[in-house]
């Protein structure tokens, strides 16, 4: 069975945008692809604010119904307690959000979030209704010991342990040296590494879910050359960091079918 993937184009903020500025984004945003006429239905897009934003642009993409998901940047393997500091996914659940990044290598490298503790927040995840999106990539020193696709293959497998198969989720390879550096992957690295993932994928989950789960690229994506990543059979969309703070750069990767040549 061949399942047709709906491309996810991702903005991971980070600690960027605080809630005043992120309803004044959203909405130039939402304009902008108006006015570009873009259809959803084609591709999704979806924007992934600071905590402290997402009860605002919940209002907003409600009371406006803009054609936006919501996404939050991590979560707490936890759901209630004593936990200072941390977010539960039943509250990100409440404000409807519907994606949360989990392992993201800032979160990994930063916070020390080993793969057991991912695999706890995919779960936790899974357990509120939100839908993953698993982080997965090598350093550069990875790349040279072990090669493209071992540790970006592990981490998954770790990551993807204490969820069923059935849980819905969106993967995104992204190396650690081509996060924030202007060095993207080529459109033929990403595609190796994301075959692999799938692959991996099929061995997990089974073929179906294979099949229909989204595997998306990040890592210095830019409109001038998400084109090419999306080409790949693969990749099927993009994690992005920087350009999804320039509206008119963010709405352009949204819009890559629309680019010459594509
Ligand atoms: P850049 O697009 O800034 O390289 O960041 C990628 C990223 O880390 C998205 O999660």
């Amino acid at each position: 069975m061949v399942t047709a993937r709906r491309p996810l184009i991702a903005g991971n903020w980070k600690m960027n945008l605080d809630h005043l500025q992120s309803i004044a984004f959203v909405q130039k945003l939402a304009w902008n692809l108006k006015d570009a006429k873009h259809d959803a239905a084609t591709v999704e897009a979806a924007i992934f604010p600071p905590f402290t934003d997402l009860r605002s642009v919940q209002t907003l993409i409600d009371a406006d119904k803009l054609e936006l998901e919501l996404g939050a940047q991590d979560l707490s393997d936890n759901d209630s307690g004593a936990f200072t500091g941390d977010i539960s996914g039943a509250f990100l659940s409440k404000l409807a959000v519907k994606y949360v990044i989990v392992g993201h290598s800032e979160r990994r490298t930063i916070h020390l979030e080993s793969d057991e503790v991912v695999a706890s927040k995919v779960a936790a995840a899974h357990r509120n209704g939100l839908v993953p999106v698993v982080c997965v990539g090598e350093t550069a020193d990875d790349l040279e010991k072990h090669g493209p696709s071992a540790v970006p293959v592990a981490q998954l497998k770790a990551a993807l342990a204490a969820v069923p198969s059935s849980a819905e989720i969106v993967v995104a390879y992204e190396p650690v040296w081509a996060i924030g550096s202007g060095q993207a992957a080529t459109p033929d690295q990403a595609q190796q590494v994301c075959a692999a993932l799938r692959a991996t994928l099929v061995d997990l989950l089974g073929a179906d879910a294979a099949a229909s789960t989204r595997v998306l690229y990040g890592g210095s994506v830019k409109a001038s050359n998400i084109a090419s990543f999306m080409r790949e059979p693969d990749v099927d969309g993009a994690l992005v960091g920087g350009a999804s703070l320039d509206i008119t750069e963010f709405a352009s990767i949204i819009r890559y079918q629309n680019h010459v040549g594509v």
